[in-house]
């Protein structure tokens, strides 16, 4: 496998445990476009929520993605990325330059099952979540999968078995069509 995998999809759908048991399978680098916001804004992105607003976070996920795509000439790498990411027209261009674009597609309850007691999702805090969430998941479901070259569902599913299953689909889906697609 030479492309990179791009994995997006809602809060809590598995993108950065998934991704890890990807980047292991493959021997490619992991990269996760929150850890890199945290590391160079030098604070969490809860902080940063509160401090300075989230259009500046949304600021710091295109010039995320800018620096992968200038970084990224050498071999393949698994990209994780925030579940807000792709709602920005110019991110989405980004992302398809960046890799084979991967959906992980969760249903609202396995969203609020696997976040209880989750305090790091600014968003979702305060009272109720799942009304929350499905909001959120309405305006973004079909940008996601518009997005998407490739759409993985993952409820009841374990990390393991969804990269399984990522790596199934691209080996099967010839890199032609892929590439038409995008
Ligand atoms: C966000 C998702 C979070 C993080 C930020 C905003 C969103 O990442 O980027 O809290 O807008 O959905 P995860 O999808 O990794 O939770």
């Amino acid at each position: 496998m030479n492309e990179s995998f791009v994995l997006i999809g809602f809060m809590g759908a598995g993108k950065t445990s998934v991704g890890r048991v990807l980047s292991d399978q493959m021997g490619a680098p992991l990269l996760d476009t929150d850890q890199m916001i945290e590391d160079k804004a030098g604070m969490s992105i809860s902080h940063l929520f509160e401090t300075r607003g989230e259009d500046v976070f949304r600021c710091y996920e295109t010039q995320m993605l800018e620096e992968l795509l200038s970084s990224r000439a050498d071999g393949p790498a698994v990209i994780s990325t925030g579940g807000g990411l792709p709602m920005r027209a110019e991110n989405r261009v980004f992302l398809h330059r960046l890799g084979i674009v991967v959906y992980l597609k969760a249903e609202p309850e396995t969203v609020i099952k696997r976040l209880e007691g989750d305090t790091t999702r600014p968003l979702l805090a305060g009272n109720n979540a799942l009304q929350k969430v499905q909001k959120l998941m309405d305006q973004r479901g079909p940008v996601y999968e518009e997005s998407a070259h490739v759409i993985v569902s993952v409820d009841n599913k374990a990390p393991k078995e969804i990269a399984n299953e990522i790596l199934n689909k691209c080996n099967c889906e010839n890199t032609e069509q892929l590439g038409k697609q995008r």
